[in-house]
């Protein structure tokens, strides 16, 4: 919707990415309300849909990396391959579970470098109950949690008879989150289904753009741009008209050339500023194989520039080193 109005905060806004996912299995409830303890204003649980409709949180449908799924001999029969975004996928998918099926299973730490003393602790949540603890923490904290899902496969679930958005705005409407300043943003790498949403809702709309290959709803349709054609002012500017702003790979604010190395910073900030977007890079993380060597195994760097050059919030796996920095950043006036 052109000029709806948000809500903006005087400090960047530290999004809990899938969770406190450095430190516990991501998109489950304990996850989440770890994140909120370590000081983040919003959590981002990925959207899939259930057999019977139902909207899950999970980062991709195939659930077998982050569940006990695969171990499970009840559910063996369930494996199969599918075409997802054009890709082969093997494995157990969540619209082939009912969600009472769903809610047997327990989740597991997908990364191997990571925890993995919870696993078998913690179920597959629901939306509705991930919105519960974002009010039930508000209460406890006397600070307002936000929510930050995402449409995971919008294409694809259409295309099934599991259409996301609709059951996603009646359950976000239904919970009291209709106005452009309420505390929730919702994300997609598609754009197609953005502008469908941005006529159902006047909720905040972030538009993510990866740094390689292009939207997969623009594939289908024959559309020849990219995500790096997306990033533009022209097509920035374009973005406005349906979205509040943008999550960018935060690459494509610092690039880095082929030795990881860190390059100057991009105008990508400002062209976004320029016409009105909010800039919300991912996925900030501590652990050494994911920082650019310039920042010599400090993470708290990496989120020192990125303040710096002004973004307006910014996707962590470590909640509580953003909150760290901003808090020091701040304290300094
Ligand atoms: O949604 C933005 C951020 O979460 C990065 O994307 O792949 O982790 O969902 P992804
Ligand atoms: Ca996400």
């Amino acid at each position: 919707m052109v000029g709806k109005t948000i809500a903006t905060t005087s400090r960047p806004i530290i999004i809990a990415h899938r969770g406190a996912s450095g430190w516990r299995p991501e998109h489950t409830l304990a996850g989440y309300e770890l994140a909120i303890d370590l000081g983040a204003d919003f959590i981002e649980p990925d959207l899939v849909s259930t057999q019977d409709g139902v909207l899950i949180a999970r980062h991709e449908n195939e659930i077998s990396g982050t569940t006990d799924v695969a171990d499970r001999p009840e559910f063996a029969n369930r494996k199969t391959a599918k075409i997802i975004d054009g890709e082969t996928v093997t494995g157990w998918f969540a619209e082939d579970f009912t969600i009472s099926e769903i809610k047997t299973l327990r989740a597991k730490e997908r990364l191997p470098f990571r925890s993995q003393s919870f696993n078998g602790l913690f179920s597959v949540p629901t939306l509705p109950e991930i919105i519960d603890l974002a009010k039930r923490k508000s209460g406890e904290t006397g600070r307002t949690i936000g929510i930050y899902p995402e449409t995971k496969h919008p294409t694809y679930f259409d295309s099934i008879g599991l259409s996301l958005e609709e059951p996603l705005i009646e359950i976000l409407h239904n919970n009291g989150y209709n106005k452009a300043d309420d505390p929730v943003f919702i994300q997609s790498f598609e754009t197609t289904n953005l502008q469908q949403l941005d006529r159902l809702t006047d909720l905040p709309l972030i538009q993510l753009l990866s740094n390689t290959g292009k939207p997969y709803d623009l594939a289908v349709a024959g559309d020849p741009r990219t995500y790096q054609d997306l990033i533009s002012p022209a097509e920035l500017a374009k973005i406005a008209a349906y979205a509040d702003g943008i999550g960018p790979d935060k690459r494509a604010i610092v690039p880095v050339d082929e030795h990881g190395r860190l390059l100057s910073p991009t105008s990508l900030i400002i062209d976004a500023h320029a016409v009105g977007l909010l800039v919300h890079p991912y996925t900030f993380r501590n652990e050494a194989q994911f920082l650019a060597p310039d920042y010599h195994n400090n993470p708290e760097a990496e989120y020192e520039q990125f303040f710096h050059l002004g973004v307006d919030g910014l996707f962590t796996d470590f909640t509580d080193t953003a909150v760290r920095v901003l808090q020091r950043i701040r304290g300094r006036g």
